[in-house]
């Protein structure tokens, strides 16, 4: 199926955001491992990671 050029931005705008929202996520991991706060750190790589499901989501579609 061809989709707009507009709904083909947006989508790839929806991609970059789920992205970037797993690396904010990765960064705090990191600085939660920084401070031994291991449980918090596994939360935020869970996190990570569901985010970029999300992005693959949206790549699938
Ligand atoms: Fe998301």
């Amino acid at each position: 199926m061809e989709i707009s050029k507009e709904l083909t931005d947006a989508i790839n705008e929806q991609i970059n955001f789920e992205m970037y929202s797993g690396y904010v996520y990765l960064s705090m991991a990191t600085w939660f491992e920084e401070q031994n706060l291991d449980g918090m750190a596994h939360w935020m790589k869970i996190q990570a990671k569901e985010e970029y499901e999300h992005a693959i989501r949206f790549w699938n579609a």
